[in-house]
């Protein structure tokens, strides 16, 4: 099947003790198979929120989320972790790997929690993404070990360990040099060409976001698509 994840009709509210913030305003969307999509907009505007609705981290406030032709049905834990851990690949603005562990433990991490293959095939694999993100010389070193465009590639492998249907990526360069954030970006570009991997990217560099197949902004809590430029 082509769709991957279909957001109908998507409300976010957030209530506070003081105020309502309508963040995300009937949002509908359908991300296919091999897409790479941009999301801009301002600080605040609604990104990450929508993120952590696509990723099933946040429930909207209402509307419907259909993964794979199945409607996701909040109150099923067992639903939602499994579409979590399998189906989905996620990188943050900060890394969240674990300290104890090396650059291979973590990369393997996904699938040692998912059991979804022996030990030596996780390790094989895991060395193979390593590898993919031109990290092979890095296999045995601790987080605070690596640099921070380093650890950001060892979390990229990672979220693909499980050969999720899509990777969501929340302003993954945005701690990071001009220079660490290119060769950031072009591993994204990469594993979407070479692998037809479907990405959704938060993000603020205008390189990245023209280079994406579908651009969106969100503003006032609406999602519109920015049209290419035609050069005439
Ligand atoms: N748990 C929450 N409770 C109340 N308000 C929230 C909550 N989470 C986010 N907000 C508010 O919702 C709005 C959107 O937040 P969100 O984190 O989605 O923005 P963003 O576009 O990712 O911004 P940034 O570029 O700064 O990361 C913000 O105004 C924020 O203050
Ligand atoms: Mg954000």
């Amino acid at each position: 099947m082509n769709k991957i994840i279909e957001l109908k009709n998507i409300n976010k509210i957030y209530k506070t003790k003081v105020e309502e913030i309508h963040v995300l305003k009937d949002i509908s969307l359908t991300f296919n198979k091999g897409d790479f999509v941009s999301i801009q907009g301002k600080s605040g505007s609604g990104k990450t929120s929508l993120l952590n609705i696509v990723g099933l981290l946040d429930e909207p406030t209402n509307g419907e989320i259909i993964i794979h032709g199945e409607k996701v049905d909040y109150k099923n834990e067992n639903m939602k972790n499994i579409i979590r851990n399998e189906k989905i690949g996620f990188v943050f603005q900060f890394h969240y790997l674990l300290n104890e562990f090396t650059a291979l433990e973590n990369v393997m991490m996904p699938s040692l929690i998912n059991k979804n293959m022996t030990h030596e095939k996780a390790k094989k694999k895991a060395k193979e993404l390593l590898s993919l993100v031109n990290l092979s010389n890095r296999t045995k070193h601790k987080p605070m070990e690596l640099s921070g465009g380093e650890k950001q590639r060892v979390a990229i492998a990672r979220a693909m360990m499980n050969d999720p249907d899509i990777i969501l990526a929340d302003e993954p360069t945005g701690n990071l040099d001009t220079e660490t954030s290119n060769i950031i970006n072009d591993l994204f570009i990469k594993i979407n060409k070479e692998r037809q991997q479907s990405i959704i990217i938060v993000t603020h560099s205008l390189e990245l976001a023209n280079l994406a197949k579908y651009k969106y902004k969100i503003e006032n809590g609406k999602f519109n698509m920015i049209l290419p430029t035609i050069k005439l």
